[in-house]
């Protein structure tokens, strides 16, 4: 069965947070935790979006902190789906952190998570293409196939000698 591809940008979720008390490490900065999970949700509404299924989250990429985000201030999450592949996608976010008050936005960080969809049975299901427009998506689009070759290499699920996107990255085609 041919599934009708989907256009990346259709995909896209924006969260917006409110960062409490409760939110807060001793140093008063969101925790790492807390904004994960956020970032979790919004990419399972983004996959959930393009395939109209539930999804169960199969990976997530390293995520580095880059800037704390202040208790008060406002979290914000972008994410699309760069790529679908047979049964997974991949998610793309980006989070920026917002001081409300002085009115300004600061980069947090941005991450990747792959999310597989599931039929009633909870069996994988496969899901519909993605159609990259703009510059960003058509980059992520096609430096997805790389990154889920490296993630499947990690999660023991892919030989390195069958990572042929990812080799070439490394060794000249002969
Ligand atoms: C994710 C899960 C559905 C994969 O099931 P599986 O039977 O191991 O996987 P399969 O070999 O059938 O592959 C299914 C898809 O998952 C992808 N996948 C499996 N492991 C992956 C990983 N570590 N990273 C990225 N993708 C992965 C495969 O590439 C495949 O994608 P494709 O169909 O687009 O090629 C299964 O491991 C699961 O249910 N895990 C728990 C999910 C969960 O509870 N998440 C919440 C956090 S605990």
């Amino acid at each position: 069965m041919t599934l009708t591809p989907k256009k990346a940008q259709d995909s896209l979720i924006q969260m917006t947070e409110l960062v409490l008390p409760n939110d807060t490490n001793t140093f008063g900065n969101l925790m790492g935790g807390r904004l994960m999970y956020w970032m979790d949700i919004a990419a399972a509404l983004s996959c959930m979006k393009h395939c109209a299924a539930p999804v169960v989250t199969a990976s997530v990429d390293n995520i580095s902190f880059e800037t704390p985000i202040k208790l008060g201030n406002v979290v914000h999450i972008e994410a699309k789906v760069t790529r679908a592949f047979n049964t997974s996608m991949e998610v793309h976010m980006k989070v920026w952190g917002e001081d409300p008050v002085m009115q300004y936005r600061y980069k947090s960080n941005e991450a990747f998570m792959t999310f597989v969809a599931l039929d009633p049975n909870g069996n994988s299901r496969p899901v519909p293409p993605i159609t990259p427009s703009s510059d960003d998506e058509i980059k992520l689009f096609e430096g997805a196939l790389r990154r889920r070759q490296l993630r499947l290499i990690l999660g023991g699920k892919m030989k390195p000698a069958d990572a042929n996107e990812l080799r070439a990255l490394f060794f000249e085609q002969s």
